[in-house]
C-alpha cells in the first residue's frame, strides 16, 4: 500500500511537470512563427500586450472569432481544449 502511494505521488509529480512544459512546447510549435518566440509579435500581434485573460485566450483558440484574421476566425487546428488552456496559461507568462 505504501509503495502504491509512493508510485502515485511520483506519477503525479512527473505529469505535473509535463503539464507546465506542455504550454511552452505547444506555443513554440503552433504560435511562435506568427507571434514570435517571446510573444513579441511578428505577422501576428504582440501577445506581451494582450488584454485577454487566460479564459478568453482559451476560447479564442478553441472557438475562433468571426471577423478575425486567419488563423483565428476559426478554432486553431489540431489543438484540444486542454492544450488550448495550457498554451493560454503560457501566453499569460509572456505578458509584460
Ligand atoms: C498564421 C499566423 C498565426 C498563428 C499560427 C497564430 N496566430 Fe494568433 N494571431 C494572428 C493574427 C494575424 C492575429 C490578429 C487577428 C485579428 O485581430 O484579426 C492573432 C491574434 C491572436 C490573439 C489576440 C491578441 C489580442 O490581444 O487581441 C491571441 C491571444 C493569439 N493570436 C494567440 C495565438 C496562440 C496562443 C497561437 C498558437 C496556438 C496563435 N495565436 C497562432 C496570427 C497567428
Amino acid at each position: 500500500m505504501k509503495r502504491y502511494l509512493m508510485m502515485l505521488t511520483a506519477v503525479a509529480l512527473v505529469s505535473g511537470m509535463a503539464w507546465a512544459q506542455d504550454g511552452a512546447v505547444l506555443y513554440k510549435s503552433k504560435c511562435a512563427m506568427c507571434h514570435g518566440p517571446a510573444g513579441e509579435g511578428k505577422v501576428g500581434p504582440s501577445l506581451q500586450k494582450t488584454t485577454l485573460d487566460q479564459k478568453q485566450i482559451t476560447d479564442y483558440l478553441t472557438k475562433g472569432e468571426a471577423g478575425k484574421k486567419a488563423p483565428h476566425s476559426k478554432a486553431v487546428a489540431g489543438l484540444t481544449a486542454a492544450q488550448a488552456g495550457e498554451v493560454a496559461t503560457y501566453v499569460g507568462t509572456l505578458k509584460k
